[in-house]
């Protein structure tokens, strides 16, 4: 069986690779980004494997279609980024990974927080050019402090109990609340309002859907403690990026930490070194000395890698060997109706 793969990348190859010893299956790795422009060239693979910035919308789908693709495999836990009306009515098969490594994500965003409030990322350079003044390097302790964790899933649950381990007090916002959490002393159940007016920090862990999109906005960063450190390791579009750009201007916010940015489809993944920056956004976003950008790399663990590709594979091979894959691994337009996507 033929699994046009794409939007390859180098840390990702080898481990595909090794998974893919087991299985046999002819993988073949492409550069390209998955869209309706480049979904011409799956012809004769029945598999398209797909990451995060693809564009799979209703075009692309029509063109997968024709090409006599059976199956999407998206190495990723999100979804946000495919029209799974549009594969249905086509009668594709969406897989997905529901859950690789929730630890190097919570782990990361914990990462971001003290690299953040510490500015070890300043300090970093400023000792490699032999400045080692302490001068703008005052942080704060999180123990005793309140931290706010919007979705406690897989990740937010971890990064919540992380965060009870630092001595912060936890308050916690989700549509479904984790009956383990409820049973910490450290964490409570609140609502969004009442989190953004007594938190010192705010982490993001709720998938993107219309409910979610913008979720910091305006109205959110107006009800929020001035010097707030804002984390997301969600997805770009829970934070309106105009208004964060607003409150870190008028000082309001202390701190963000972005490992994912609305617009990242055109920038993150790639090297630009040599190119103009043509966002905006993202260029006043990087001149702020208490905002710290990463390349959506929150998954990166070998670990997680490991796993994506198993479940991946595994997935194809159970498509290969009876025509379907199990619920659990499959996104379906209910999905769809129930993030509002
Ligand atoms: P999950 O599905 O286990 O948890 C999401 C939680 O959000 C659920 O408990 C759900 O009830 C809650 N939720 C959904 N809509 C809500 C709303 N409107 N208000 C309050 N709560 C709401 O997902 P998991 O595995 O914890 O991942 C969370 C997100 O992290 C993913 O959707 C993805 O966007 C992002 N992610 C980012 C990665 C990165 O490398 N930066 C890697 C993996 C995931």
């Amino acid at each position: 069986m033929r699994i046009a793969f794409f939007d390859t990348h180098h840390f990702e190859k080898d481990v595909f690779q090794s998974a893919n010893e087991k299985y046999g299956f002819q993988i073949e790795f492409l550069d390209v980004r998955l869209s309706a422009k480049t979904a011409r060239i799956v012809e004769g693979a029945e598999v398209v494997c797909s990451f995060v910035n693809d564009k799979l919308n209703e075009e692309c789908i029509n063109v997968l279609k024709e090409m006599g693709v059976k199956l999407i495999a998206l190495r990723s836990a999100g979804f946000n980024h495919v029209d799974l009306t549009a594969a249905h009515k086509s009668n594709l098969i969406v897989t997905r990974v529901p859950g690789y490594s929730p630890y190097a994500v919570a782990e990361f965003g914990v990462g971001l927080l003290l690299t953040l409030n510490r500015k070890i990322h300043r300090a970093y350079f400023r000792v490699r050019e032999l400045n080692f003044s302490l001068d703008g390097l005052v942080g704060f302790d999180l123990h005793g402090k309140t931290v706010g964790v919007i979705g406690t899933g897989r990740i937010g649950k971890i990064f919540a109990q992380i965060m009870t381990s630092f001595g912060c007090r936890v308050l916690a916002v989700d549509l479904q609340k984790d009956s383990e959490l409820e049973k910490n002393p450290g964490i409570t159940y609140t609502d969004l309002q009442s989190l953004c007016r007594q938190s010192d920090v705010i982490s993001l862990h709720v998938p993107l859907t219309l409910g979610t999109h913008h979720i910091i906005g305006e109205k959110a960063l107006s009800e929020m403690k001035v010097g707030v450190f804002i984390i997301n390791t969600g997805r770009g579009a829970l934070i309106d990026a105009k208004a964060l750009i607003k409150g870190l201007k008028a000082e309001k916010i202390g701190g963000a930490a972005l490992d994912v940015y609305e617009e990242e489809e055109e920038v993150f993944f790639h090297d630009l070194s040599d190119k103009i920056l043509k966002d905006d956004t993202l260029a006043r976003l990087l001149t702020f000395p208490n905002v710290l950008i990463t390349s959506h790399q929150a998954f990166l663990t070998k670990e997680a890698l490991g796993n994506i590709a198993l479940t991946t594979l595994e997935s194809i091979d159970e498509f290969r060997k009876t025509g379907s894959v199990s619920r659990s691994k499959v996104v379906s337009p209910e999905d769809r109706i129930r993030t509002g996507l």
